[in-house]
């Protein structure tokens, strides 16, 4: 009778649930496909309510629609971490209490690693605590190319390679896409300068765009699938990139296909007309016309909020334009706040330092390494003298928009004492710089010549001394908002190693920073340098596992370090080339950036892209193809054996580059095209397999607007660096 009855209970129960699931709308019935779900909620929706959902009504978020339970979108800074909260109508942070996370290290460090599989687990970890903090939209990554040593931003991207920075990009969006959070890619395009940022204006071939400027963001958007893209604050051929016709219209949404939104940098729309008719989708952080400069009238004074409202009212624009922005809106709800699978997302847990700490372990790259400096055993000294601000600096705020509150940031200072013991060393501050206030230079507090009497004095008696120097994250460094002002170190930085060496000349440098710096005046007279990076909460932990050789040192420099300054392609044609007049700017180094410069031109690097030593060594057998002759849809099967000679486990980064024989266009003499990073114990042997598409082979005919394969002999090289070829095979494409 019981069990009767409790079926009779569940059966109504099941009755009721289904009636109520067909009555649901057809927008919230998530048993239907997004598309629909998508022209259900465009049909019910006002035009003041579509002007609402395309912009800001607070500095991070748009307001949803409540009327029919379409929530607000929330987001977020980006891309190292989640930022700390901040007010509702100014830059001021909030004061929450629970908003402080895990630094992961900067995408410097990232591209250092050549490891697309730590690229997955860093997403995916930082889309995790995005999504605890209730974010839908995460501010990065940033693929911007690393033009030029001078950008204040650089340390946020991926360094100076279009191969390197596509391979790493597209597991990182997937990773924080698998959490309902949207990745948003930056800044679309050629923001290659915060000098002038705002209005330069950048005049660049259509070869270079194609080969250099935007293949990251074409990965990001076809192989990565990502939701969002931001514009950036720079012109490009006289038109602001963030609604730019060809830029937004004709290549994003039209030859990739691009089904996401388009969302402004902060404040970078500039038009209405341009904003309704060049593809922006979301427009943040706008103060308008300056007539409303304060804090209740400005999110209705944008210019996709009444503006846009009334000429689309008058007729004015067409009714099209709108549609097509909420549309890829609701899209991107669809695939993030009004997915009601996505998972809920952890904070700040054990896994996601673990990320950090490993993220740092490999992207850091030991340049020098004379007399197995490194790594320094537990039993090697009986004490480690520590040098420079920048190993106990916190260097996790500051950097502009992408600087975090963190619940921990274990200083390089720190994660020494830890892995060897208080006792064992041993600190002198030897330098100072002022404290990081974003966009003004502030003046060092310290009196220089005691802090370096003291350094100096305690390295007579050292027997080593790790001097941790570099830049930091205040204005002018590495940081947003203004360009570094010089290629050398800072903060009489140079004069205090000069004068250690007087007294000790058993000295590592370890250069923590977002962009390369002028070495030239130490690097002959240390015996070791390593190159480190904003590694964020685990940075010292990080730090003394690779010192210690608890890991071995395995980074790869993701950009190449010039001897001096005019020897970077960019830097070389003088002002017309950077820093532009103010207004305009021409990239004249055209496809010749980073290492292919370097390598066409024959101007050495100190280091080059792709160099970076280890613990131990590794043996190349020959490098062979599949074939010798392709056609061009064809796919060319690379391998080589890589044997770890040394007596220390290791990882080593096969880098394949090509070259074209007798091109009909000028081509570098190096172009990467694939790499792959391989774990081997002491002795062991393993085969590397390697794929380069032929079709990768091509280059861009600006006349043609085409990708063109040429029949001729292409070189494959296995290389230590854009500039060392240890290994080469020839091969015909037909
Ligand atoms: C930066 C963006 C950032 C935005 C929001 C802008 O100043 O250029 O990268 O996402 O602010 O903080």
């Amino acid at each position: 009778m019981k069990k009767t009855l409790f079926l009779f209970i569940t059966l109504i129960g099941l009755s009721i649930t289904n009636s109520m699931a067909q009555k649901l709308p057809v927008y919230l019935d998530d048993t239907l496909d997004i598309e629909t779900r998508v022209e259900d909620a465009l049909s019910r929706l006002t035009l003041e309510e579509k002007i609402a959902m395309i912009h800001a009504q607070s500095k991070f978020s748009t307001p949803g629609v409540p009327r029919l339970g379409i929530p607000e979108i929330w987001m977020s800074d980006g891309p190292h971490g989640v930022r700390a909260e901040i007010s509702w109508d100014t830059w001021a942070y909030a004061g929450w209490t629970n908003d402080s996370c895990t630094a992961f290290p900067a995408l410097t460090c990232l591209a250092a690693s050549f490891n697309p599989q730590l690229a997955s687990e860093y997403g995916k970890a930082v889309g995790e605590e995005a999504r605890f903090r209730k974010k839908d939209i995460l501010l990065g990554p940033g693929v911007n190319m690393y033009r030029h040593p001078m950008n204040g931003r650089n340390f946020e991207y991926m360094g100076e390679d279009p191969y390197l920075a596509s391979t790493l990009v597209v597991p990182y969006v997937k990773g924080v896409q698998s959490n309902g959070v949207a990745a948003c890619v930056k800044h679309f395009a050629l923001n290659n300068q915060e000098l002038w940022r705002n209005q330069i204006d950048v005049e660049v071939s259509d070869r270079a765009l194609y080969e250099i400027y935007l293949p990251a963001f074409k990965a990001a958007v076809i192989d990565g699938g990502v939701w969002s893209i931001m514009g950036a604050y720079n012109k490009y051929r006289g038109q602001h990139t963030t609604h730019h016709k060809r830029l937004t219209n004709e290549i994003l949404k039209g030859e990739w296909n691009f089904d996401g939104c388009v969302v402004t940098d902060w404040g970078s729309a500039h038009d209405t007309d341009e904003a309704a008719l060049n593809g922006l989708d979301i427009e943040m952080g706008s103060w308008t016309n300056g007539l409303t400069w304060g804090e209740s009238f400005a999110y209705d004074n944008y210019f996709m909020a009444q503006p846009y409202l009334e000429k689309l009212k008058k007729g004015e624009l067409p009714m099209s334009t709108i549609d097509d922005k909420v549309r890829r809106v609701l899209r991107l709800q669809y695939r993030t706040n009004m997915n009601r699978n996505r998972p809920l997302g952890s904070f700040t847990t054990v896994e996601h330092y673990d990320v950090a700490r490993r993220v740092g372990q490999q992207g850091i790259v030991l340049l020098k390494n004379e007399k197995e400096f490194f790594p320094i055993a537990s039993n090697k000294y009986k004490k480690i003298l520590v040098v420079g601000e920048n190993a106990t600096r916190k260097l996790t705020p500051s950097g502009g928009s992408s600087e975090l509150k963190v619940k921990q940031e274990i200083s390089p200072l720190d994660g020494l004492i830890a892995r060897y013991g208080a006792d064992m060393i041993e600190y002198a501050m030897g330098y100072g710089s002022g404290p990081s206030i974003y966009e003004q230079v502030t003046e060092s507090p310290y009196d220089t010549e005691a802090l370096r009497k003291e350094a100096v004095e305690k390295a007579k008696t050292a027997e080593v001394v790790l001097f941790f120097g570099g830049l930091n994250k205040s204005h002018l460094q590495d940081c947003e908002g203004g360009d570094r002002t010089s290629y050398e170190l800072p903060f009489g930085q140079y004069e205090l190693i000069e004068e250690i060496l007087k007294v000790n000349k058993n000295v590592g440098v370890v250069i923590i920073s977002g962009n390369g710096v002028d070495m030239t005046p130490f690097v002959d007279k240390v015996p070791a340098v390593m190159q480190s990076w904003y590694l964020g909460s685990m940075a010292g932990v990080s730090t003394a596992d690779v010192i210690s050789g608890d890991v071995n040192a395995s980074g790869r420099m993701p950009f190449s370090v010039s001897r001096k300054l005019t020897d970077n392609g960019a830097m070389s044609y003088g002002e017309k080339s950077y820093p532009g007049d103010g207004d305009k700017q021409h990239y004249l180094e055209d496809i010749y950036v980073g290492y292919r410069w370097h390598t066409t031109k024959k101007i050495p690097a100190l280091f080059p892209f792709g160099y970076g030593l280890s613990y131990t060594t590794f043996g190349y057998g020959d490098l062979s193809a599949d074939k010798k002759e392709y056609s061009k849809d064809d796919v060319i099967n690379l391998s080589v054996e890589i044997t770890n000679n040394g007596k220390v486990a290791g990882c080593e980064t096969v880098q394949i580059y090509s070259s074209q024989a007798k091109p009909s266009v000028e081509r570098p003499i190096r172009e990467l095209k694939a790499f792959d990073k391989i774990y081997l114990q002491p002795g062991e042997k393993k085969t590397v397999t390697l794929t380069v598409p032929v079709e990768s082979l091509a280059y861009f005919d600006d006349a043609k607007h085409a990708w063109v394969v040429e029949n001729d002999t292409f070189t494959l090289s296995a290389c230590a660096s854009a500039e060392k070829v240890l290994k080469q095979v020839k091969i015909k494409v037909k």
